[in-house]
């Protein structure tokens, strides 16, 4: 098989595919990406990606190259590469989508499937399958089906191989029951579906509104949980006792439940958005309005942790010093994209404060794209001096630091917990003022 874009999505596919047996050329036009990528080095943090690439890379079934023309002899090709928020809009940029459908196209020469799993608007498959037909030497013996993934970062090994279930979009199910592209997803799968895991055929529009409306539930269970911390903030309940709660029903279940800063990432924050500008486009846009109240609510979250942190510097940030642990937009990932504590990072540097940032594992990205700031590669150096400590990505190492040996090393023992993840008694008893988001009583 091929797997074209080997970003997050398609160095973990191509990686789980040579692990599960399959031959696999994995194309990206990124020369640097491929000759690190063959090392055995992946360019983001991702627990056992590493190791899982020496294995692959050691059984010389995984190859990466810049050149299509090895992908001509693949019986399926993965379309796996990324579709960011277009510049300035809501809508998802598809241009990688239809350059990589392009670049694969001429090499098509015989009968062959490709398989789309990038996050797309719906109606993409569709258009993406006559282009490729109407480019490829083999015209309608190209066959397309749409396979979205649902990794999340952080877990994107487990999530490739043991997903709670495989979605197939294939071309008109119902007339043409597709026996064809199914049974080689099946094959390209027969290792975990061997263990019980569900898979849907559906048709293509279907396949491709799954994966947005599963991200889009999902940050609206998360908006919900931070809609219920402002009015916990306004009436004096506590939110994270509230979650538990009614996370108990088991209709709405404990998890995506954390009240804090909110969502980000490379996906939540522009799949909501891309959703609801292609329902604007389908003539839809009403169902989807609730969403602009979902990404509303996130962003206040930011502003909200940005406040408390005045509030504790007694109304400025002007000349204060602001600890920051944390910068990836999730622990175990060190990726800042839309990332909210890199935001209130900023925006306490913005109000004058001075900030130093510490991060496990996403310090050099930070520095990269928020130059302003400070980094501190230790907790200890980043917590010198503090007029208050912010924590904003709950890594577990954060949960781990011991209150009393931290308090001599602050100017002013206040910590904002903004994922509601400390454990509050233990900083009290240390004798921190400890404040955290939906929790005014606590
Ligand atoms: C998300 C989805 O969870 C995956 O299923 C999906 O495949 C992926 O997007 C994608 O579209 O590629 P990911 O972006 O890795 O995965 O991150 P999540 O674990 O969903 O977390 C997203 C954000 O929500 C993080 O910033 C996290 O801190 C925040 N979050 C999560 C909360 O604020 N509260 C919660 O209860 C849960």
């Amino acid at each position: 098989m091929s797997v074209i874009g080997a970003g997050y999505l398609g160095a973990v596919h191509a990686a789980c595919m040579a692990e599960l047996g399959h031959e696999v050329v994995a194309i990206d036009t990124d020369a640097g990406k491929v000759a690190s990528l063959a090392q055995g080095r992946a360019p983001m943090y991702e627990p056992g990606l590493d190791d899982l690439l020496a294995r692959a890379l050691a059984t010389g079934r995984l190859t990466f190259t810049t050149d299509y023309a090895l992908a001509a002899d693949a019986d399926v090709h993965f379309i796996c590469v990324g579709t960011p928020q277009r510049h300035g809009e809501n809508a998802a940029d598809t241009s990688y989508v239809f350059g990589a459908a392009d670049a694969l196209a001429p090499h098509l020469t015989g009968p062959t499937l490709v398989v789309g799993k990038s996050t797309v608007p719906v109606g993409t498959a569709a258009r993406l399958r006559d282009r490729i037909r109407s480019i490829a030497p083999a015209g309608d013996d190209v066959r397309l089906a749409w396979n979205p993934e649902f990794l999340r970062e952080g877990f994107a090994i487990e999530d490739t191989v043991r997903p709670n279930r495989f979605v197939y979009g294939v071309d008109s199910p119902a007339t043409d029951p597709g026996r064809a592209d199914t049974d080689l997803l099946d094959r390209v799968y027969a290792e975990p579906l061997s263990t019980g895991i569900p898979r849907l055929v559906v048709d293509f529009a279907t396949a491709e509104l799954v994966k947005v409306a599963a991200n889009a539930f999902l940050a609206t269970k998360i908006s919900f949980i931070n809609a219920m911390s402002e009015v916990c903030e306004a009436a004096g309940g506590d939110v994270v006792a509230l979650a538990g709660a009614i996370g108990m029903d088991d209709r709405i279940g404990p998890k995506f439940l954390k009240a804090g800063i909110g969502f980000g990432g490379g996906c939540l924050p522009k799949d909501i958005r891309a959703f609801m500008a292609r329902a604007g486009e389908l003539g839809a846009d009403q169902a989807l309005t609730f969403l602009r109240e979902v990404d509303a609510i996130n962003l206040r979250r930011r502003a909200r942790m940005v406040d408390l942190a005045r509030e504790a510097c007694g109304g400025t940030l002007r000349g204060k010093r602001v600890a920051v642990l944390g910068a990836a937009f999730k622990p175990n990932s060190d990726d800042i994209r839309d990332s909210p504590a890199l935001d209130v990072a900023a925006a306490c540097r913005m109000a004058g404060a001075r900030v130093t940032v510490h991060d496990p594992k996403a310090l050099d990205n930070a520095r990269v794209r928020a130059p302003e700031l400070d980094y501190a590669d230790a907790v200890t150096e980043c917590l010198a001096g503090a007029d208050v400590v912010l924590h904003l990505t709950e890594w577990t190492e954060y949960r781990e630091l011991d209150p009393a040996e931290l308090i001599a090393l602050v100017a002013a023992p206040v910590v904002i917990d903004g994922r509601n993840a400390l454990d509050v008694d233990r900083w009290r008893g240390a004798g921190w003022t400890y404040r955290a988001l939906g929790r005014p009583t606590v």
